[in-house]
């Protein structure tokens, strides 16, 4: 696959960042038995990729703005794109040793998410998407999957943790949906789950609570294999919303019915 210049500068970006990720990965395993655990170096860790990426972006986009997890907003002189980025999106795994997470880069062209990169440096599976010019993992072509039930499906979710919103909601939609599907998968890191849903790997996925940094490369990637990408009330402002249901055309029904259904509207 001939990648275009846009998508060579993301991946660029995310190689470097992701070479410094694999490396402090590393580390996180011989930090684990201390007493304070590796929680400073990780976010440490964190804050170097996010630095990073700005930085590598900067220089082959020059004013092109940024939201980033860890720096916020960066405004630029180019008013038409701004880079949306998870420097670090899977952290608690990370923290725990966990090879499950990835650096997400989002590209945001006049309110509309147009190339998407999520790297994951410690398996190096690369996913990348551009509109209009198809996903692919390490240059295969993907496509969602084609399971139709959802009896038959493995839906990828987001579970609320202790200080974060959404536990009630959780509670009611999790046991219909036990109900409903062949197995139910918790990856903590929702570019990740996004990007195999893309892959086929997972049928569907669903969360709420997220942050336009965790999602805005993963919907792409989903968009671009054929997949369809709602929020939960079935519009399109999950990047607003902070909720994300995906899947192939049938499961996406599905699954946002099933949903809606568990709240019993
Ligand atoms: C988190 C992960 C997780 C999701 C959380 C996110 P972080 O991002 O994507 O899967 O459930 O809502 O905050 O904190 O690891 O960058
Ligand atoms: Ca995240
Ligand atoms: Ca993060």
């Amino acid at each position: 696959m001939a990648r275009s210049a846009l998508l060579n500068v993301m991946v660029n970006a995310a190689t470097k960042a992701g070479r410094g990720l694999a490396r402090d990965f590393g580390e996180v395993e011989n930090l684990q038995v201390s007493v304070k655990g590796p929680a400073d170096f990780v976010s440490a860790a964190d804050h170097r990729a996010d630095e990073v990426l700005i930085a590598e972006l900067t220089k082959a986009r020059p004013g092109y703005a940024f939201l980033t997890e860890e720096t916020g907003t960066v405004e630029g002189t180019d008013k038409t794109h701004r880079w949306i980025i998870d420097p670090l999106d899977g952290t608690t795994n990370f923290l725990h040793g966990i090879p499950i997470f990835a650096i997400s880069i989002g590209l945001e062209r006049e309110g509309q998410i147009v190339a998407a990169v999520v790297f994951n440096p410690v398996t190096n599976e690369l996913y990348v998407a551009e509109r209009g010019a198809g996903a692919f993992l390490n240059d295969r072509r993907l496509r969602v999957a084609k399971r139709n039930e959802l009896a038959d499906a493995v839906i990828a979710t987001g579970i609320p943790n202790r200080g974060r919103k959404g536990h009630a909601e959780f509670n009611k939609e999790l046991p219909h949906l036990m109900q409903r599907t062949a197995g139910i998968r918790r990856c903590g890191a929702a570019s990740i789950d996004l990007a195999w849903v893309a892959a086929g790997r997972f049928d569907g996925y669903w969360e709420r609570g997220l942050k336009a940094w965790d999602i805005a490369a993963g919907l792409l990637l989903v968009e671009e294999a054929g997949g369809i990408v709602s929020d939960i009330d079935g519009g399109k402002n999950m990047l607003g919303d902070g909720s994300v249901v995906a899947g192939n055309n049938a499961i996406h029904k599905a699954l946002r019915g099933e949903l809606v259904a568990a709240h019993g509207a």
